[in-house]
């Protein structure tokens, strides 16, 4: 669980860094067994030249053997540190000079290539060399062994020394490590983050198919998001075409059936049956609109997320509201006017959301209306906005805030005898907050209300 929700870029440092661990431990061991080599094998040498030395001095005389052991050779090897020597000279099977128990080689060697091994003695463990040659005393060949041992005091303090390197040797190399990790971690997530960022940066109306260059392994990645943006892609046409589709499909059966409860309600002659049928009307006026209503709001919404900006006049945005209203303003006796200079007012929008919006403030003022009254649209320009107010002679807002009005599904105290979903000012609040405009509803000091809309001038 923990490993497969943490963190990719902790996981791959620690690889890295036990990885190191181990090389480091590695250095440490090669470098010392190298070192402890190296230095038996100088030690030795130098071993091996004092005993051969010493041998070749060996002089056949008429009594004997003459034995020179020169001070040079044995200055030789004092120099290396506080070792000890021990030598022993054997002619023929006793030892003439020396020390008689120095360990002999378990082959006796046979030139004067110097033979070495290592072997207790007294105390410690000594190298010893040993060379052998032959003397002819008189007439007879004598065999010469020659032995020199040494104690590896000074060779084990240069092979400390040199082990206290390579454990600073193997920690350097460890240390160097973390930082190298961490960095090359770091740039392996690179592509990543750049993809991230470059997926970020996107509008949200964008849902071309990522073509980030990015490296072989995020290629299932990247296929996978290019299979789901395109499924968005899908899913979000097929909203648009349903929305448009569902509005028709809604309508169309709620009026037929309007149309026929109408006729019924004027065929018919029982009290009863007339309330019932008016009941129906009503319920079905409240449905359509509802309906209506709903698709309005989720074409908005999804307008919004896609928002298409193009010039618009919303001057005359606002008369062709205004003249598409003139049928239900003239049935129920509301004059509307527009008032302005004929300048356009330009703004830039979806053409569609800004009609939503007007549509709405028109609606609400001629709905919430008394019959013989007046509507007035004005239309103005001024501080870098274009603005349209709508205002009417109605029964005002009684005391209800703005912002309680334009919530979802929220109507006023005031107006229970008219049809609405309570969806309208949600409408244009939302439209308003696409485009970037203000809105304002107010109630007039002489009666009435005032919706305020204005959007940024072009
Ligand atoms: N011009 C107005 N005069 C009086 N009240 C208004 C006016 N405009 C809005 N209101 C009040 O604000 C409420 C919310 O308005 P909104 O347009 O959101 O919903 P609705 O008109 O009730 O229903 P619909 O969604 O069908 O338009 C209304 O119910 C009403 O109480
Ligand atoms: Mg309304």
């Amino acid at each position: 669980m923990g490993l497969q929700s943490g963190s990719l870029r902790a996981r791959l440092v620690l690889q890295l860094l036990v990885v190191a661990a181990v090389l480091a431990v590695l250095l440490f061991f090669t470098v010392r067994y190298t070192a402890d080599r190296a230095a038996e094998a100088t030690q030795d040498a130098i071993l091996g030249a004092a005993t051969t030395s010493v041998a070749e001095q060996l002089r056949a005389t008429e009594e004997g053997v003459e034995i020179d052991l020169a001070y040079s050779t044995f200055s030789m090897l004092g120099a290396i540190g506080q070792d000890r020597l021990f030598y022993r000279i054997d002619i023929g099977n006793s030892t003439v000079t020396g020390y008689d128990d120095l360990p002999l080689p378990e082959q006796r060697p046979t030139s004067l290539a110097a033979e070495f091994y290592t072997a207790p003695y007294l105390d410690t463990k000594i190298r010893i060399s040993a060379v052998s040659r032959t003397i002819v005393v008189g007439t007879s060949p004598v065999p010469v062994l020659v032995m020199i041992g040494q104690t590896r005091q000074g060779q084990a303090a240069i092979a400390g020394a040199l082990a206290n390197r390579a454990a600073l040797l193997g920690f350097g190399f460890f240390v160097l490590a973390v930082p190298l990790s961490l960095l090359s971690a770091g740039s392996i997530f690179n592509p990543i983050n750049r993809l991230a960022e470059a997926v970020g940066r996107r509008g949200p109306r964008d849902l071309r198919a990522v073509r980030h260059p990015t490296p072989r392994e995020l290629a299932p990645l990247v296929a996978a998001l290019n299979g789901f943006v395109s499924r968005l892609r899908g899913a979000l046409s097929q909203t648009e075409t349903f929305i448009a589709e569902a509005a028709h499909h809604i309508r169309t059966p709620l009026s037929t059936v309007r149309t026929e409860a109408e006729i019924a309600l004027r065929q018919s002659d029982n009290e009863a049956t007339r309330i019932r049928l008016r009941s129906m009307i009503r319920g079905v006026e409240e449905s359509a609109r509802s309906a209506s209503q709903l698709l309005d709001h989720a074409m908005v919404l999804y307008r919004s997320d896609q928002l298409e900006m193009v010039e618009v006049d919303m001057g005359q945005a606002a008369r062709n509201v205004a003249r598409a209203f003139g049928p239900t303003a003239e049935l129920k006796e509301v004059s509307l006017i527009v008032l302005g200079d004929d300048r356009p007012l330009p703004t830039r929008g979806d053409p569609l959301l800004i009609e939503a919006a007007l549509r709405n403030l028109v609606d609400n003022a001629i709905k919430y209306s008394p019959e013989e009254t007046e509507v007035c649209i004005a239309l103005s320009q001024g501080n870098g906005m274009v603005k349209v107010r709508v205002c009417d002679q109605g029964r005002g807002l009684s005391g209800a805030s703005m912002e309680q009005l334009a919530q979802r599904f929220s109507r006023g105290g005031n107006v229970s005898d008219v049809v609405g979903s309570g969806l309208g000012l949600t409408i244009v609040t939302e439209v308003i907050a696409a485009l970037g405009g203000e809105f304002l509803l107010e109630e007039q000091a002489t009666g009435g209300t005032c919706a305020n809309m204005s959007l940024p001038q072009h």
